[in-house]
């Protein structure tokens, strides 16, 4: 990782546009999950400790170019005054005069957070006027958000490339974990990847074939590798136009080394509902007015024996149907599994992704991964071996003052 960290650049006394994520999961115009913005702190806290003046830039939602009082950033005041435990003051846009006064009246420790940065067309275009006016507000560009990092937007990409430029500690933290489990991992890696489709998840099923050594299939998914090797999947979630590319996974899989993990017994259902009756059955008969909907506990048994030779692991993807109890055993064993070897110092293991968060929740082991991301697509990207193009400009920018 080859970019400036804060411990590298001198923020005393100096605007900073900090780059934020507080695209914040909300409800009614009340934040529903403060991850995003306590992650922040930890720069928050040390910006201010260093005496800088701290401009805090973020999208939420996609207003597409237009002022959407919907997706103001002005309610996520009195969050960020009580999560960051310090006064935070609001400018209702992001560039001009306004702004530019507020910047140059503030006091070093202050807080000024700039209206949605995608109100203005010019942020996901990164066209070089908008990137002009928002770098008169700032001496130095800090980018915290990770997640935000596979848009080349003005305020991920083009910033970086026209004031002095360092990562954050999120960022860093991130990047650090990210680089552990695939870059420059200790071996050996399993990767778990889940989820209903593999259409969507063709280039991380080939990048990380590449660079693990076993990789778990687990929901609609597996379904879909099942099908392809012949095996009759019942009436199971698959993807049947997929065959093709499930095989052509399997075998360059082979070549490399890499064991693929599929389901060696399911849990089966006729219908997909709450505490629906349902059987526990060998991989290779599942009954043919019957849907897989989960792992069973022989392929957790084994995948659990594997885990035990490995020293990484990467997870993107629930192993089955998660939010429909009782579906959510085999995801939450396996999460158990996971979290018990790390805990025990064996294991460095790093979970990404919206639904892979909710399912470690669900199964209540997130304190005891050793990195949970907070990125949703990004994270995506990443596992794909996609150089993201935040992350990319931070290394490329320009020297710090
Ligand atoms: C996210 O929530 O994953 C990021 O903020 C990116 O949001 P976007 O997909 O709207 O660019």
């Amino acid at each position: 990782m080859n970019f400036k960290s804060l411990k590298d650049i001198d923020v005393a006394g100096q605007r900073v546009l900090l780059r934020a994520d507080l695209n914040v999961p909300a409800q009614r115009g009340r934040v529903t999950d403060t991850t995003r913005i306590d992650r922040l702190k930890p720069t928050i806290d040390y910006l201010r400790d260093a005496g800088a003046k701290i401009l805090v830039l973020s999208h939420f939602g996609r207003p597409e170019g237009e002022q959407n009082p919907e997706m103001s950033l002005a309610f996520l005041l009195p969050t960020l005054e009580q999560r960051w435990g310090a006064k935070v003051a609001f400018t209702p846009n992001c560039i001009g005069e306004k702004a530019e006064k507020a910047s140059a009246n503030m006091e070093n420790g202050d807080i000024l957070l700039l209206e949605n940065v995608r109100f203005h067309k010019g942020e996901k275009a990164n066209s070089s006027e908008f990137i002009a006016q928002l770098a008169k507000l700032g001496d130095i560009y800090v980018n915290d958000a990770f997640s935000a990092a596979h848009r080349a937007h003005a305020t991920t990409e083009g910033l970086a490339r026209s004031l002095p430029s360092a990562a954050g500690i999120l960022m860093e933290k991130e990047l650090t974990a990210l680089d552990s489990a695939l870059e420059n991992p200790e071996k050996p890696v399993l990767a778990i990847t889940g989820g209903s489709k593999i259409s969507s998840k063709l280039n991380v099923l080939n990048n990380l074939i590449e660079r693990v050594d076993y990789l778990v299939l687990g929901g609609g998914m597996a379904n879909t590798f099942m099908n392809a090797k012949g095996i009759d999947i019942g009436s199971s979630l698959c993807e049947h136009d997929m065959s093709n590319e499930a095989r052509a996974i399997m075998d360059k899989a082979e070549k490399l080394g890499c064991e693929i993990i599929l389901p060696q017994d399911c849990v089966v259902v006729s219908d997909l509902q709450l505490n629906a009756p349902h059987d526990i059955v060998d991989a290779a008969s599942i009954p043919s007015d019957k849907m897989a909907i989960d792992i069973g506990p022989e392929t957790n048994t084994y995948i659990r024996s594997i885990l035990e030779k490995c020293k990484t692991v990467v997870w993107n993807g629930p192993m089955g149907v998660f939010e429909i109890k009782p579906f959510d055993r085999g995801t939450n064993r396996l999460a158990e599994d996971v979290a018990a070897l790390t805990r025990n110092g064996t294991l460095n293991s790093i979970a990404g992704g919206g639904d892979t968060v909710a399912a470690l929740e669900n199964a209540g082991v997130t304190g005891d991964f050793t990195y949970i991301s907070s990125a949703g697509g990004a994270f995506l990207e990443w596992l794909e071996g996609k150089s993201l193009p935040g992350v990319a400009a931070l290394e490329e920018s320009k020297e710090a003052a």
